[in-house]
């Protein structure tokens, strides 16, 4: 077999965090009933409260997610170190019939979503998609047919998520989620990370935010 290097990429991270009992108990519970808003898409709902992951229920959650982001973005990526912060966290909460439409996450550099409670069958697969507007090993103008998707010729990829899965992937990235076919509600938890101070002492980059 040929070495064939994936240039260029955008790595999706996934990894599992493992609730204890008393944020089981707190997802099995208390979740059902938070105060949601619809989005404006009138599709799904959310929390109004937007620091979600401040709460003290989810202070060791949160501490797991922030140690997944640096891993992500210093072992991963191999970034210098930079200050990397939370900045909002929110519930999402998807009824039977609910999906997600394919959005991207603004005034963020890195985003994730921690799944908290899902269906077990028909959740609905998490989906990243190629904007046309970049090439990958083609450009859209011709786009033979492919006898079987991989991470080389793909312009989309599903995720099939399951409770307590943690994805993180560049805030830019187009992503979407599936409708939810089931007849359970399906949570999830999303964060936005964006960095403060020292960005770059590269002479003509420099930048401290
Ligand atoms: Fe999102």
């Amino acid at each position: 077999m040929p070495d064939i290097t994936p240039l260029f990429s955008t790595p999706i991270y996934r990894d599992k965090i493992f609730f204890v009992d008393k944020e089981k108990s707190f997802i099995n519970d208390k979740l059902p009933h938070l105060n949601y808003q619809g989005y404006d898409s009138g599709n799904g709902k959310t929390t109004k409260e937007k620091n979600f992951l401040d709460r003290r229920i989810f202070r060791r959650i949160k501490c797991e997610i922030v140690e997944h982001v640096k891993n992500y973005a210093f072992n991963v990526l191999q970034l210098k170190k930079i200050n990397l912060y939370i900045t909002s966290s929110w519930i999402n909460k998807h009824d039977s019939g609910d999906f997600a439409q394919a959005h991207v996450h603004c005034n963020s550099i890195f985003s994730g979503v921690l799944y908290l409670d899902v269906p077990n069958e028909n959740c609905g697969k998490l989906i990243f998609h190629a904007p046309h507007s970049l090439p990958t090993f083609m450009t859209s103008t011709i786009f033979p047919d492919v006898e079987n998707d991989n991470i080389y010729n793909s312009r989309s990829w599903s995720m099939n998520p399951v409770s307590e899965d943690l994805f993180i992937f560049p805030s830019h990235l187009l992503h979407s989620v599936e409708r939810n076919n089931s007849y359970q509600s399906r949570f999830s938890l999303s964060f936005n990370c964006f960095v403060k101070g020292n960005v770059s002492d590269v002479k003509t980059m420099e930048l401290n935010i």
